[in-house]
C-alpha cells in the first residue's frame, strides 16, 4: 500500500491537465478536483468542444485536439505555453476498448490489423504525444504529478485469462511508456511523479457493453472512482513513480 490517504508532495494541485476531458471518468475526475480545489485552473484537452465543471471558481483554458495525431504535438505545445502556468498534474483519461463495429477479441483468430492499430493510436500514442508536448517545455524546477488511466488487463504478469488482445497490447504498450518517462523525467526534474492507474470497473460507455457479468459491488459509479483516483494522487510522492497502481494505491505487477 503506498501514502494511501496521507497528503504527498503533490497534494495541492493549481494547475491540472486534463486530457481525454469528454469520457465519463475524465468529467468525474474534473468535478471532483473542482469539488476539492474550487479556484484550481484547469487546462482541458478534447476532440471536442470545452464542457465546464460545475462549481468551479478557477479558469479553464481548452484545446480541441486529436491526440492520436502527431501533429498534436506541436498544437499542444503552443497551448501550453501559451498557458500562465504549466501543469503540476496532468491526468490523461484517453482510451478506447470498443467502437460502434468492433470491441475486443475473444480469440487470435479474431484480431485484424486495423483495430490492433486504432487500439494502440488511442491507448497509446494520445498518451506519448502529450507527453512529447509537455516534455519540450519542462524546467528541472516544475514539480509535475503525472497520471495515465491504464488498466488491469494491461497487466502481462497478471494475465490469467487471455483474450481482449488490441484491448490488453496496447495498454501494455502504455505501461511501459509510462515506466520509461518515470525513468527519464525522474533523471530530469526535481520533484515528480509517473504513474499509471487503473480506475477499477466504472459504469462508463467504455464498459457499457461488458457489464452483465460484473457483479453490482464490482461496477463503480464514476464518481466514486474519481473521489479513489484523486485520494491515491494526492497521497503520491516521488519515490512511487514508475508504477501501475490499483484504484486503492497498492502497487500491481507489470
Ligand atoms: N470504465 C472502466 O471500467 C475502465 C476500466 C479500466 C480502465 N479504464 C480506462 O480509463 C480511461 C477512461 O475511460 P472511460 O471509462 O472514461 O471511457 P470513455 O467515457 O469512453 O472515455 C474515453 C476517453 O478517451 C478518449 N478517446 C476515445 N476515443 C478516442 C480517439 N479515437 N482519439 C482520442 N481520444 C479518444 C475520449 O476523449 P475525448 O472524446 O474527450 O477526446 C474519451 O473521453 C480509459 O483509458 C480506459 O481505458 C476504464
Amino acid at each position: 500500500m503506498l501514502s494511501g490517504m496521507e497528503a504527498g508532495m503533490f497534494d495541492r494541485p493549481e494547475t491540472v491537465l486534463l486530457a481525454g476531458a469528454s469520457g465519463g471518468l475524465a468529467r468525474a475526475i474534473g468535478g471532483e478536483l473542482v469539488k476539492r480545489y474550487p479556484q484550481v485552473s484547469l487546462l482541458t484537452l478534447s476532440r471536442g468542444e470545452a464542457e465546464p465543471f460545475p462549481g468551479h471558481r478557477g479558469d479553464q483554458r481548452h484545446l480541441s485536439v486529436q491526440l492520436g495525431d502527431a501533429a498534436s504535438i506541436g498544437e499542444v505545445e503552443k497551448f501550453l505555453s501559451d498557458s500562465a502556468s504549466l501543469p503540476d498534474w496532468v491526468i490523461n483519461c484517453c482510451g478506447l476498448l470498443h467502437d460502434r463495429e468492433r470491441g475486443p477479441e475473444k480469440s487470435l483468430d479474431q484480431c485484424a490489423d486495423d483495430w490492433l492499430l486504432q487500439s494502440m493510436r488511442v491507448n497509446l500514442l494520445t498518451h506519448l504525444h502529450l507527453a512529447q508536448a509537455l516534455g519540450k517545455l519542462l524546467q528541472r524546477r516544475q514539480p509535475l504529478l503525472w497520471a495515465s488511466l491504464s488498466a488491469k488487463v494491461g497487466s502481462i504478469g497478471d494475465n490469467h485469462l487471455g483474450g481482449w488482445y488490441s484491448y490488453r497490447i496496447s495498454k501494455a504498450a502504455l505501461n511501459m511508456l509510462i515506466r520509461n518517462l518515470a525513468i527519464e523525467w525522474g533523471r530530469r526534474l526535481e520533484s515528480c511523479c509517473v504513474v499509471a492507474i487503473h480506475p477499477g470497473t466504472t459504469d462508463t460507455d467504455l464498459s457499457q457493453p461488458f457489464q452483465e457479468n460484473i457483479p453490482v459491488d464490482k461496477l463503480y459509479s464514476p464518481q466514486l472512482s474519481a473521489e479513489r483516483i484523486v485520494d491515491v494522487l494526492r497521497g503520491l510522492k516521488s519515490e512511487d513513480s514508475g508504477q501501475l497502481l490499483f484504484w486503492d494505491g497498492t502497487p500491481l505487477p507489470w
